[in-house]
């Protein structure tokens, strides 16, 4: 199997190691198209794969590409590579809020699988939601539900419009995770701790809270009720919560990420 993955920055370069690392593909039978001089010359000193800078008929010799660009730049890529797309490739895109039958329309093919990863699947912790169109076969959607196995966990969804909203929360979700981190370091210093220490503090509580939550079986809402005792810290701070809104605010915040998913669909 040979695999053509467009854009070699951070999704498309995470890719290209999972692959390689799984031992899915060989580096004789990957192949990277970037367009920026710098990263190709980068991507080579990597030794990953062929690196190219333009599209030519080698596109044609891919059993799969992954198109890894940001939605933004996704006209002009299309318009390059089309001439140079197969009825028989199959098209895995991770671009958020691209549509399938825009990728269709735009580089007439049907066989599409549209994913929606996030950034731990560099390190093979990551969240990939994933549907496809009708034409992929079953061999197909396996060969590809085993790539994206290989940078975490996946959920196949139907319905295409749950790969918006998985954008919204898993594939912006570890920004949200690092903002909160953040805040906690912040007001860790505020109190008194060194830059370092706070770091700490807020890391290893992060890291600890997961720890916990894997090991049992309860829900988010149990395990606060087990930290906070009544009339304490805990409570005070959750009081805090309740009163400004925090959970409404931050629903509004995902919300947006939604609508900017959506934005970018139409
Ligand atoms: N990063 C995330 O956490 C995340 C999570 C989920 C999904 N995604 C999706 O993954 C995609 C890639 O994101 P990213 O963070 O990896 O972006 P990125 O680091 O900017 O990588 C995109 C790469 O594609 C190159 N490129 C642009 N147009 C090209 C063309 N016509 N031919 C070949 N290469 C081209 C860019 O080069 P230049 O730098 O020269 O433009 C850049 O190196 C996006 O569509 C995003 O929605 C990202």
């Amino acid at each position: 199997m040979k695999i053509l993955i467009v854009g070699g920055g951070n999704m498309g370069l995470t890719y290209a190691k999972s692959l390689l690392n799984a031992h899915i593909v060989t580096k004789e039978s990957m192949m990277i198209l970037e367009k920026s001089n710098e990263k190709a010359e980068k991507i080579k000193d990597l030794n990953v794969g062929t690196v190219f800078g333009e599209p030519d008929a080698y596109i044609k010799e891919a059993d799969l590409i992954i198109l890894a660009v940001k939605p933004q730049d996704s006209d002009i890529l299309f318009s390059k590579i089309k001439g140079f797309i197969d009825h028989q490739q199959v098209v895995l895109s991770i671009m958020a809020g691209i549509p399938m039958t825009k990728i269709s329309s735009a580089l007439d093919c049907q066989k599409i699988i549209r994913a929606m990863p996030n950034l731990p699947a560099q390190v093979g912790s990551g969240m990939t939601v994933y549907t496809s169109s009708v034409e992929v076969t079953r061999i197909e959607l396996v060969m590809v539900q085993n790539i994206l196995n290989s940078t975490g966990k996946t959920i196949y969804v139907d319905n295409e419009e749950l790969i918006d909203a998985s954008t919204a929360i898993s594939g912006s979700g570890p920004a949200y995770v690092f903002f909160y981190i953040q805040s906690l370091i912040d007001s860790a210093q505020h109190l008194g701790f060194s830059k370092s220490q706070a770091e700490l503090l807020a890391y290893t509580t992060f890291k600890g809270t997961i720890n916990l939550f894997n090991k049992h079986n309860f829900s988010c809402e149990e395990w606060i009720s087990k930290v906070a005792s009544r009339g304490g810290t805990t409570e005070a701070a959750l009081n805090s919560f309740a009163s400004n809104e925090v959970k409404a605010k931050l629903g509004e915040a995902y919300q947006a990420a939604f609508s900017r998913a959506r934005e970018l669909s139409e």
